[in-house]
């Protein structure tokens, strides 16, 4: 294809005061356009008239520069249909195109991100039991579709300059509708900030509160992307432990009381689904309050409470202003979509406002339309109701097949909240060995053991539901039963 829009847009500066003449000058900025590949083998050059017009010189010009290069082989003529850059570059000219290879380029990089994320993040497994996949069902999809069509044909002056970094008022003024009845969120729209997720929130929390070698509690087994946050920003990490009621607070206060604050998942925590209890929570507030120390509430499964009583946010019992409120739409609709948010306590909000200014400027006004119309036009209630209903059959379906077919081997818990349920595996020592021997047969299982970071780990499997019908969890918990017999 050739590459014409190189040549316009090339800026073409010529010196015609100095001893290097013009011919030479247009012929080595056609020369390095070459090697650097810019121009491609093959592109078709346009004519000498043209050449000469776009830069400015003489056609005598372009002729002695194109002669050269046709001397040297970069470039060759084709009788009646111009002149193209030569299939068969000279050597010494590809040398210098050569990628550099990974020994000429040292860069030193930091252990917290070094391992997989690239081959993670696009596994783009859709098998039974990948965790952190979603549904949209069909009357879901088809008014998303709709909100979709309307959003991008009413584009407008709005979505055309830079907009206030905390996102649309009216998504975040329905956002706080939302949170205030369904969490017990106590806050204004002022205070929320429109995130590309809650990693992006979490991400925003660390980079205004923490300085590197503060300390902060993290559960224990706990979620890897937070703690990974964490090390990024060089803070210290106090694994503590979780029990069955939640982060063990005394432990966190014996062994690190001053620490700068606490990365939690109280309403489901991840990994093992427990939900803190009402104790503990007033626990951790309480110390929050009294060391002046943080809490970073994620809230990230919020929506999907099947049974059981629920407790509400833990930012709604704080009367200190000590937590920020993390929460995202990408479990409830589809992470795909990439939108969160966080609630700030007020004197928080003008620093998280200029990090989220220098880090990602504002979110994207398209979305924010999208969303707004589906939240306030009643579909997101409506998309909740039904994919809660499912799911909590999918749950059911996974945990009795399990229960039915591998009762003894494995101790499923079924929990009463989230997208993931937990089977401790009663025989077998290893759940990382399970991986590969499960994949093998079409059956995704995620290792809970990989989550601690200084307990002592527990074999489990981590079998996402949420993204799967019935029809396919049944088949993929009977497989599953007969590989773990199996072994
Ligand atoms: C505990 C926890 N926090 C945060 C996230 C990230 O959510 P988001 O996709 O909104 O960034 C996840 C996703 O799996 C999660 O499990």
């Amino acid at each position: 294809m050739p590459r014409a829009s190189w040549i316009d847009h090339h800026p073409w500066i010529v010196d015609r005061t100095g001893d290097v003449p013009l011919y030479r000058q247009v012929y080595q900025q056609l020369r390095d356009a070459i090697a650097n590949g810019a121009i491609s083998p093959g592109d078709r050059l346009p004519s000498t008239r043209r050449l000469a017009e776009t830069v400015g010189v003489a056609r005598a010009v372009i002729v002695t520069a194109f002669e050269l290069l046709l001397a040297e082989n970069v470039i060759a003529g084709k009788v009646g249909s111009g002149t193209y850059v030569a299939d068969d570059l000279p050597h010494d000219l590809t040398r210098r195109r050569r990628r550099p290879s990974k020994s000429d380029v040292k860069f030193d990089v930091p252990p917290h991100l070094r391992d997989g994320f690239l081959e993670h993040a696009t596994a783009h497994d859709d098998r039974p039991f990948a965790t952190g996949r979603t549904l949209l069902d069909p009357r879901s999809a088809k008014v998303w579709r709709r909100l979709t069509q309307r959003a991008v044909r009413d584009i407008g002056p709005i979505h055309l300059g830079y907009a206030d970094p905390r996102g649309a008022a009216d998504l975040r003024s329905a956002i706080c509708t939302y949170l205030r009845t369904a969490r017990g969120v106590r806050a204004e729209p002022d205070q929320v900030i429109v995130t590309t997720g809650a990693q992006q929130a979490v991400d925003l929390a660390i980079r205004v509160l923490m300085r590197p070698g503060d300390e902060a509690w993290v559960e224990d087994p706990g979620y890897p992307l937070t703690t990974r946050a964490l090390q990024a920003a060089h803070v210290r990490l106090k694994p503590i432990a979780v029990d069955a009621y939640g982060i063990d607070v005394a432990e966190g206060i014996r062994r690190a009381a001053k620490a700068r604050a606490a990365f939690v998942t109280p309403s489901h925590q991840f990994p093992t689904g427990v939900v803190m209890s009402l104790s503990r929570r007033l626990e951790l507030l309480a110390w929050a309050r009294e060391r002046k120390s943080w809490i970073i509430e994620d809230d990230y499964v919020s929506e999907y409470r099947y049974s059981g009583k629920p407790l509400s946010s833990l930012q709604g019992l704080d009367d200190a202003g000590r937590v920020i409120y993390v929460g995202t739409l990408n479990k409830a609709l589809f992470p795909g979509l990439r939108m969160g948010y966080l609630v700030a306590p007020p004197e928080l909000v003008a620093a998280m406002v200029g990090t989220r200014y220098l880090t990602d400027r504002q979110p994207a006004s398209l979305t924010q339309a999208m969303v707004t119309a589906f939240i306030s036009e009643g579909h997101f209630a409506t998309h909740l109701r039904r994919t809660r209903a499912a799911y909590a059959e999918q749950r059911d379906t996974l945990a009795d097949t399990l229960k039915a077919h591998a009762n003894d081997l494995l101790d499923v818990r079924v929990p009463d909240q989230g997208l993931h349920l937990v089977a401790y595996l009663k025989r077998h020592r290893s759940d990382i060995r399970l991986e590969p021997i499960a994949r093998q047969s079409g059956i995704i299982v995620r290792a809970m053991s990989r989550l601690y970071l200084a307990g002592t780990p527990r074999q489990a499997l981590m079998l996402g539901f949420s993204g799967f019908p019935p029809e396919s969890l049944r088949p993929a918990a009977k497989k599953l039963a007969a590989l773990l017999h199996s072994l």
